[in-house]
C-alpha cells in the first residue's frame, strides 16, 4: 500500500478474522487466575462507502467492543481491520482523524458547562472555538436542546440532553466516518426523530459513512442501507433490511427477523456443544 492514502473509492471500513477478548483475573484461594474470554470470535465485515451499517446484537454480543476496534480505542488480538485502507494499528493517529464516535457512555468534565466541555473538545479536534460554538448551538437548536442548557454543569442535565451535547462535540469535525453506538437510547420519542433526521441529513451533506449500534429495530429499518446480525461475537447475517425480512421473517418485520436468526444461531451453537461433546 502506498503511504496510506486516502483513496475515493475504497471501501470504508474492512476487517477480516477479528478477534477480541478481555482477561479478568480473579483469586482462588492463594492463586491469582486469569481467564481471558473473547467478546468478538472471528469477525469479517465491509462498510461501503456512503453506507449507513447497522449492527444489532443481543446484549453483550460484541457491537461497542467492534466500534471500539473501529474508534482505534481498542486493538485486536488477531485479525486486521482498515479504515478508508488505513490499518487501525500502524496508522491509528490517521485513522482517528477520519472518526466521529458517538456512545452512551460519553465522557464529559461532569462539573464544567456544555459550552466548556465543547470548547475543550474543539481544542483537541484543532478547531477554532469561536467556529466550534456557533456550529455546536446551530446543531443542538436542530436536536431541540434549550440555548440556556450549554451554561449549567453537564451533570445537571438528563441524560438525553448529555447525550445531544455528545452528538454535536462528534461533529465539530466533519466527519467522514461516524461511530454511532446507541445514539438514541434513552432519548423521547421526538429527540429520537430529531437524531434520526440529523443523522440522515449529516450523511447528506458530508458524504459520511456510517456504522450504527442499535436495540431499535425500526430505527434500524429507516436509517440502515445494510445491517450484520451479530451474535456472540459472530456477525451471523448481513444484508439489507428488506433482505432480511424476506429471508428470515416469518410474515413479520425486522424484529421477527432478528429473534429468527439469533434463535437458529443458538440453535447451531447447542448442536455444536452437543458435538464436542
Ligand atoms: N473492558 C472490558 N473488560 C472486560 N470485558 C469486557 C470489556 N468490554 C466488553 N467486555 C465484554 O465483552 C462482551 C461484549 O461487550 P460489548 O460491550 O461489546 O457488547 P454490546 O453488544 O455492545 O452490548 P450492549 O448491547 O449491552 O451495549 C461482554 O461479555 C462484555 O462483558
Ligand atoms: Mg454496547
Amino acid at each position: 500500500m502506498d503511504e496510506g492514502s486516502v483513496s475515493p473509492n475504497a471501501v470504508a471500513v474492512e476487517g477480516q478474522g477479528l478477534w477480541k477478548g478481555f482477561s479478568t483475573k480473579k483469586w482462588v484461594g492463594t492463586k491469582r487466575q486469569v481467564t481471558r474470554s473473547y467478546a468478538l470470535k472471528g469477525v469479517d465485515l465491509a462498510v461501503k462507502r456512503r453506507e449507513i451499517l447497522g449492527i444489532l446484537g443481543p446484549n453483550g454480543s460484541g457491537k461497542s467492543t467492534l466500534i471500539r476496534l473501529m474508534a482505534t480505542l481498542l486493538i485486536p488480538d488477531q485479525g486486521w481491520l482498515k479504515v478508508f485502507g488505513l490499518d487501525v494499528i500502524r496508522d491509528r493517529q490517521r485513522v482517528r482523524r477520519l472518526i466521529n464516535r458517538v456512545s452512551v457512555e460519553a465522557s464529559f468534565f461532569k462539573k464544567l458547562t456544555a459550552r466548556e466541555n465543547l470548547a475543550y473538545a474543539a481544542g483537541l479536534y484543532g478547531v477554532s472555538n469561536a467556529k466550534a460554538q456557533v456550529e455546536a448551538t446551530r446543531i443542538l437548536a436542530s436536536l431541540g436542546l434549550q440555548r440556556d442548557k450549554l451554561e449549567v454543569p453537564l451533570e445537571t442535565l438528563s441524560r438525553g440532553q448529555q447525550q445531544k451535547i455528545a452528538i454535536a462535540r462528534a461533529l465539530l469535525t466533519s466527519p467522514t466516518l461516524m461511530l454511532l453506538d446507541e445514539p438514541t437510547t434513552g432519548l423521547d420519542p421526538t429527540s429520537r426523530r430529531d437524531v434520526q433526521e440529523f443523522v440522515l441529513n449529516v450523511r447528506r451533506e458530508h458524504d459520511s459513512t456510517m456504522v450504527l449500534c442499535t436495540h431499535d429495530m425500526a430505527e434500524a429499518e429507516r436509517l440502515c442501507d445494510r445491517i450484520a446480525i451479530i451474535h456472540e461475537g459472530r456477525i451471523i447475517a448481513v444484508g439489507t433490511p428488506a433482505d432480511l425480512i424476506a429471508s428470515y421473517a416469518s410474515g413479520g418485520g425486522l424484529e421477527d427477523a432478528f429473534f429468527h436468526i439469533t434463535g437458529l444461531d443458538q440453535e447451531r451453537l447447542r448442536a455444536e456443544a452437543e458435538g464436542d461433546g
